[in-house]
C-alpha cells in the first residue's frame, strides 16, 4: 500500500523530523510507529495521509507517486482519501464543522455520496460509536474525549481501507480507552491496515503485529515483530520508549 524509500523531512529548512527512512507497507497490516518524543512519528502519519510532503526521498502509495501533483488530480485526490483515513493526536484541529452531525457528514459528501447515503452511514457510526445524543452539539460543547470520538466517527464514516491514528488513546477515560483499543483490533480483524503511534507499550502486542522503532536522530532505529521489540529491554531504553527505573 505504502512504499517509502530514503524518505526525509525537515520542517522550514532548518528542523529535522525524519531521515533517510524507508519501509514498506502492506494490505492488512498492523504497525505500530515507537519513538521518543519530537522522533517524527506524529510527521510520518501526516505525510502517509498525503497532507505534507516529503522533502527528500520518495513515497508510494497504491503503486503511484504520492506527491503533491498527484494529489492536485481531483479524482486521484478523492480516491486516495476514501481510501486513507487519519485520526489526528489532537482533536481540536480535526473538529471544525458547526455540528457533529455535519463533522460526521463532511466527508462523505465531499466524495460525492448522496444525502441518503450520507445520512445513513452517519446513524450508522453515530449508533455504533454510541454518540447519538451528541449529534446536534457544536465541538465545543464537547469534551476531549467525546471530541475524539466525532474524529473517529468522521474518519470510520468514510469506511477506509487504512486508518492512521496517531496516539489514538491519549486523554481518555480507562473505559473510553478500553473500548477504543477493542474497537482498533476490530478493524485490524476487519482487514484494515492500521498504523499506530504510540506510545503506551502495554496495549502494543495486542494491536499490531509490526513495530517500526524511530530514533531521537529521526531515523528509523529497529523495524521489527512487536513481540520482538517489547522483549528486548535495552532497545526500549535505547529509544527512550522505557526508563531505567520502570519495572
Ligand atoms: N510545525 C513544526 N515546525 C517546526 N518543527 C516541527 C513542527 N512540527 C514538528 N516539528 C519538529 O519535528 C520533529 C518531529 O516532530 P513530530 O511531531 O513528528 O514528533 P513525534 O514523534 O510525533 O513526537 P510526540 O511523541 O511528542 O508526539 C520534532 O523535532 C519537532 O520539534
Ligand atoms: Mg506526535
Amino acid at each position: 500500500m505504502f512504499r517509502a524509500d530514503g524518505l526525509g523531512y525537515t520542517y522550514l529548512d532548518r528542523y529535522p523530523a525524519l531521515e533517510d527512512v524507508s519501509f514498506q507497507i502492506r494490505k492488512g497490516e498492523r504497525i505500530a510507529l515507537l519513538g521518543a518524543n519530537g522522533s517524527g512519528k506524529s510527521t510520518l502519519l501526516k505525510i502517509l495521509d498525503g497532507l505534507v510532503f516529503p522533502t527528500a526521498g520518495e513515497l508510494t502509495a497504491y503503486g503511484q507517486p504520492l506527491t503533491e501533483e498527484s494529489l492536485a488530480d481531483p479524482e486521484v485526490n478523492a480516491r486516495f482519501r476514501s481510501r486513507v483515513g487519519i485520526v489526528f493526536q489532537n482533536s481540536d484541529v480535526q473538529v471544525f464543522s458547526a455540528t457533529v452531525r455535519e463533522e460526521i457528514a463532511f466527508g462523505c459528501l465531499q466524495l460525492g455520496l448522496s444525502a441518503t447515503e450520507t445520512a445513513a452511514r452517519t446513524a450508522d457510526v453515530l449508533a455504533m460509536l454510541e454518540i447519538e445524543e451528541l449529534t446536534e452539539r457544536t465541538p465545543f460543547q464537547l469534551s476531549g474525549g467525546q471530541k475524539k470520538k466525532v474524529a473517529l466517527a468522521s474518519v470510520l464514516v468514510m469506511n477506509p481501507e487504512v486508518i492512521l491514528f496517531d496516539e489514538p488513546t491519549a486523554a481518555l477515560d480507562p473505559r473510553t480507552q478500553h473500548w477504543l483499543i477493542d474497537l482498533i483490533a476490530q478493524l485490524g480483524q476487519a482487514g484494515k491496515t492500521v498504523v499506530l503511534a504510540t506510545h503506551d507499550l502495554h496495549t502494543l502486542a495486542d494491536l499490531t503485529e509490526r513495530a517500526i522503532i524511530f530514533g531521537e536522530d529521526h531515523r528509523v532505529l529497529a523495524d521489527t515483530r512487536t513481540r520482538e521489540i517489547l522483549a528486548d529491554r535495552s532497545r526500549l531504553i535505547a529509544a527512550n520508549l522505557i526508563h531505567d527505573h520502570d519495572v
